[in-house]
């Protein structure tokens, strides 16, 4: 069956490490349509805005898109399209598996959680407004609705994989009404999942927990700003952010895209690992029914790391993103 997707490229390495990608992914037998649409500067210099509005209507349309990182100004210019997307399309659960891969040296090469990260709200919510000069305001929105269907999500999530546990991160004794009520509805929607435990720890605490021993991690669910500050820390427990994959999920779509940004310090030299994405294609693959393409993918990818000689820089290599796909694509069977 063919499919249509959305591809957003995204702009510093991300072009690369996309072209990367589509390669390998149609050399894995999928039979793909791709739809191109440009967002963030890219898409203001040829649309006038960020996120213009034929990029939506293609992933509503098609339910599916793969995407690159988006850079966003910092303290000024335009609002994040990361954000925007995952608003405009109500992708409220970002899933980011951390899982090592074979032969690639990390600290924890055991290590195989999940994470899930509300996608909508808390401080990301991005309201902030100057008090007076010198003195600003940032709000920080939790809501039962959101706090609730990504608990479910969770949950949901872990009993379709087998996963034994969910740790809930917060800090609800100091924030005790926004991290409370995301508590509380993480822990009523545990009570409808008897078989899978829940427990959950204070985010300071889960970040020293993580780094000491975080084989005790199963999954966790954690609130918007605390899931990207925790996958991050994650993915340098695996190898670093080249790696790490990730989803964003939806009623209306799912986009897929890596963990890490758009890395401005090695955009353009082709030195990029495409890993990250790749395996967001390969989640894509299996969201789609493609479970042959996705394993073909995998398969290939993981030979090749495992075999070690063809490698990217951030992982100890020498290899250019191209080589690298090519690799990939060279262990098919
Ligand atoms: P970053 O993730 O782009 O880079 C952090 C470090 O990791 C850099 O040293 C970079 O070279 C390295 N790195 C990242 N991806 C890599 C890869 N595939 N291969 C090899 N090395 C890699 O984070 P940073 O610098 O904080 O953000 C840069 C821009 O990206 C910002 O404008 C930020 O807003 C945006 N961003 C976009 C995201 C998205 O589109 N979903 C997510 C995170 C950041």
């Amino acid at each position: 069956m063919k499919h249509r997707i959305t591809l957003i490229p995204g702009d510093g390495i991300g072009p690369e490490v996309a072209a990367s990608v589509v390669h390998i992914i149609e050399a894995a037998g999928a039979e793909i349509e791709w739809e191109t649409h440009y967002a963030g500067a890219q898409a203001v210099e040829k649309f006038g805005e960020t996120l213009p509005k034929e990029l939506l209507e293609s992933i509503k349309r098609n339910k599916v898109a793969l995407k690159g990182p988006v850079t966003t100004p910092i303290g000024k210019g335009f609002t994040s399209v990361n954000v925007g997307l995952r608003k405009a399309l109500d992708l409220y659960a970002n899933v980011r598996p951390i899982r090592a891969l074979p032969g690639v040296p990390c600290r924890f090469p055991e290590l195989d959680l999940v994470i899930v990260r509300e996608n909508t709200e808390s401080l990301y919510a991005g309201l902030e407004h100057i008090v007076v000069p010198g003195v600003v305001e940032s709000l920080k929105i939790i809501t039962e609705k959101a706090s609730t269907r990504v608990s479910r999500f969770a949950f949901e999530f872990a009993r379709r994989e087998g996963r034994k546990k969910i740790t809930c991160g917060h800090k609800a004794n100091i924030m005790k009404l926004s991290d409370g009520l995301f508590l509380d509805c993480f822990r009523k929607v545990a009570m409808e999942y008897p078989e899978i435990e829940a427990d959950d720890k204070i985010i300071d605490n889960a970040c020293m927990q993580l780094v000491m021993r975080p084989q005790q991690f199963d999954m966790m669910l954690l609130e918007n700003l605390y899931g990207d500050i925790v996958s991050d820390l994650c993915a340098g427990l695996i190898g670093g952010l080249g790696l790490v994959p990730g989803a964003n999920i939806g009623e209306q779509g799912a986009v897929f895209e890596a963990v890490h940004g758009s890395a401005p310090d090695i955009a353009g030299q082709g030195i990029a690992n495409p890993t990250a994405l790749l395996q967001s294609g390969v989640l894509m693959l299996r969201h789609l029914g493609e479970r042959e393409a996705a394993d073909r993918t995998e398969n290939a990818m993981f030979e090749v790391f495992t075999e070690g000689k063809v490698r990217t820089r951030d992982i100890g290599g020498t290899a250019k993103t191209a080589e690298f796909a090519e690799a990939i694509i060279s262990k098919m069977k």
